[in-house]
């Protein structure tokens, strides 16, 4: 089973992905569970990832970029830990490439999707979006990287696309609500609840 958290940043998604990831370790076992992230994922995706979020490139450089990235990363670590039965958690994926590529810096989504379907990347099979206030989220966030010096009208496009996401696909998509006015444990049995759901 393979299971990503997206949001805009600030929205608490690795907290949720950890707290997922050692529920899963502690039924399934340590081995059989993998938590890992986007951008990185990979020594070579972890090496661009401290580039990309610091040096300013054109949006379909940082596209082209981050699917080669993320191509790398299923193919080496995700798939084969998927072929293998564990279950892998993924703090952001495809989504975010949507929501802060797409939406939040206009590039166009069609081109995304072919992309991604050209090199067959392998779609997540339940995603849960963290969606969050905007003012709220950029105040808790904790390392500044170049997106999180973009202004207030960025990150409402951003949630936006999330938001958008999860109306278009709703069986791959849950939203967490109301994010600024729950503290973790409330968020994480939300969570917990729906995977349990899910996997009956
Ligand atoms: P993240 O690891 O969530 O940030 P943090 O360092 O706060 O834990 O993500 C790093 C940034 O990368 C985040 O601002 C969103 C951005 N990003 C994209 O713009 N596109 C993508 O496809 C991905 C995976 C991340």
């Amino acid at each position: 089973m393979f299971i990503t958290f997206e949001g805009i940043d600030g929205s608490g998604k690795t907290t949720q992905s950890e707290l997922l990831a050692s529920h899963f370790k502690q039924i399934r076992g340590k081995n059989n569970v993998i938590l890992t992230r986007e951008p990185g994922g990979t020594d070579f995706a972890e090496k661009v990832r401290r580039v990309l979020l610091k040096d300013n490139i054109d949006p379909i450089s940082e596209l082209l970029l981050l699917t080669s990235m993320r191509y790398e990363h299923v193919k080496k670590l995700i798939l084969p830990a998927l072929k293998e039965g564990k279950i892998v958690i993924c703090d952001r994926f495809i989504d975010s490439t949507i929501a802060y590529q797409g939406y939040g810096l206009g590039v166009d989504l069609g081109l995304i999707g072919d992309l991604h379907k050209l090199v067959k990347i392998r779609r997540p099979d339940i995603t849960f979006i963290l969606d969050i206030d905007v003012q709220v989220g950029l105040s808790r966030a904790r390392y500044k990287n170049k997106y999180e010096e973009m202004d207030i009208n960025f990150y409402n496009k951003v949630r936006k696309g999330f938001q958008e996401i999860a109306l278009k696909e709703p069986d791959r998509c849950n939203v967490i609500t109301e994010v600024e006015t729950k503290n973790d444990n409330q968020v994480y049995s939300e969570i917990s609840d729906k995977v349990i759901i899910s996997r009956t």
